[in-house]
């Protein structure tokens, strides 16, 4: 497993989130607090994606249904998700930011 650069610090604000590309697949990065974490980029109630949601005390709102994840744990929070998200492992080294190449699988 190797790190891959996503992204810059400066490219997200706090509570701010965006769709990184990670070997191929769709990762969402979020910014909470001046610290990184990613999650699959799509919700696991159906199609949309949680980089389009709403960032608000560490959860996301997704943008379809309003099904709410802990962006931190990946935990589903409300109703209608009841399956939690995958998250993946996050570094940061200066202004680069990288994600575990296992979030591809
Ligand atoms: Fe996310 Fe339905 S698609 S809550």
């Amino acid at each position: 497993m190797n790190w891959i650069k996503v992204a810059s610090a400066r490219e997200l604000k706090n509570d701010e989130a965006k769709t990184v590309n990670v070997a191929g697949h769709g990762v969402a990065l979020f910014r909470i607090d001046d610290e990184f974490f990613a999650t699959d980029s799509m919700c696991t109630h159906a199609t949309a994606l949680l980089s389009e949601g709403y960032v608000e005390d560490g959860c996301v709102e997704c943008p379809l249904h309003q099904g709410r994840f802990d962006i931190r744990t990946g935990r589903a929070m409300c109703a209608p998700v009841t399956v939690d998200l995958r998250t993946h492992a996050v570094k940061q080294e200066g202004d680069d930011i990288y994600v575990m190449s296992s979030a591809a699988k």
